[in-house]
């Protein structure tokens, strides 16, 4: 695989993002189906993996860990802090951002144990707690930096403004937030902020979150606890209207030579050398699809296509619902 640089770290041009082996769109897969994934990973070239406390609330955590201890020194290791599972009075765990620094401490102390590593390569902020200012939430993380448990820092879901207030606390090595054909919000401020500052992007959830694909999502066969059911885009409504993009998006690739979820991961990373997409699978025969993108070359004419068909005007739908759209700090098309 190709590979581009992540502050101090060289690594593959993709990355893996596990968040689904555990979390978001069904039930978590098994131990065994975890563990091939993530080798095939490494097999195949990935030594850029992404997890997060919150993701099974922990237990993404403890299966990358278990799965690829053997092979620490091969990769690059990304982990995310407040925002977690706590446990209630009723003993259910519930989502919360705390972007305190003693809970950032915890975390790291537990994230370490359950990832069975001696340091952490990069670790985000996964949500900036408003209620915190991001320059205690960052000088919390610097600390962790200068106590050898992280050797990076990064943010995800925060706008320009507040990057470049954390930028002045502590450097910043890496943004991730949403970024695909369909999800264009980065290009309002916080890409040219990047930019400025020397942080790597991170893309996440490149594929649309399975809509640019081959295989149409059945709206009413998503599990019960799939986190598309409150997506407006997966609406109903919506979704119909979404739908009629896909014929002419998928003879795209078609022309392109590539899948189309080749073609959605392609298309970032001809945006520049600063992009690394994480995109999630739970299927060995995806991954491999999806890693197949590297070797994909995409002419001007093909981008200006691409981006005609599919743009924040042609989608119908926000991305995340107003409950979620207050959790992130990202600037919003008018
Ligand atoms: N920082 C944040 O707040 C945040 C939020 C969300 C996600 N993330 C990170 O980003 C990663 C990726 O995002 P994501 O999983 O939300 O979205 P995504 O990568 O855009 O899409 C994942 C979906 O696409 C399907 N898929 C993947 N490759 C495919 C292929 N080649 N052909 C057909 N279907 C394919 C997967 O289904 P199968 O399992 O069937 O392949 C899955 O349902 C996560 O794992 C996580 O690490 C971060």
């Amino acid at each position: 695989m190709k590979h581009r640089q992540l502050g101090p770290f060289s690594v593959s041009a993709i990355g893996l993002g596990c968040m689904n082996l555990s979390h978001a769109y069904g039930p978590p897969v098994s131990f065994e189906q975890g563990e091939r994934v993530l080798l095939a990973a490494l097999d195949a070239g990935v030594t850029f993996f992404d997890t997060a406390a919150l993701y099974g609330f922990g237990n993404n955590e403890t299966l990358v860990g278990q799965v690829l201890k053997p092979h620490r020194r091969r990769f690059t290791l990304a982990s995310k802090c407040g925002m977690q599972g706590v446990e209630q009075a009723n003993g259910q765990k519930v989502r919360v951002i705390d972007g305190r620094p003693d809970t950032l401490r915890k975390t790291c102390e537990d994230a370490l144990k359950r990832l069975q590593t001696d340091v952490i390569d990069l670790y985000y902020l996964h949500r900036w707690d408003k209620s915190v200012p991001i320059e205690e939430s960052v000088g919390a993380l610097s600390d962790l930096v200068r106590a050898g448990k992280i050797q990076t820092i990064g943010l995800s879901e925060v706008s320009a403004q507040t990057l470049r207030k954390a930028h002045a606390v502590h450097p910043i090595t890496a943004l991730q937030t949403e970024y695909s054909l369909w999800t264009r919000n980065p290009e309002i401020a916080v890409l040219k902020a990047c930019r400025e500052l020397g942080v790597t992007f991170v893309p996440f959830s490149p594929l649309g979150r399975g809509f640019l694909c081959d295989q149409t999502l059945d709206l009413n066969a998503l599990d019960a606890k799939d986190i598309r059911r409150s997506m407006p885009r997966f609406a109903p409504d919506h979704y119909a209207s979404n739908l009629r993009l896909l014929p002419a998006y998928r003879a795209l690739a078609k022309e392109a030579g590539c899948s189309p979820a080749q073609l959605a991961l392609a298309w970032l990373l001809h945006q520049g050398d600063d992009m690394i997409p994480i995109p999630g699978t739970t299927s060995v025969e995806h991954l491999l699809d999806d890693l197949g993108a590297d070797q994909v070359m995409l002419s001007a004419d093909l981008m200006d296509r691409l981006e005609t068909l599919i743009n924040q005007q042609t989608v119908s739908g926000d991305r995340y619902n107003a409950q979620a759209n207050s959790e992130v700090d990202t600037e919003a098309f008018a």
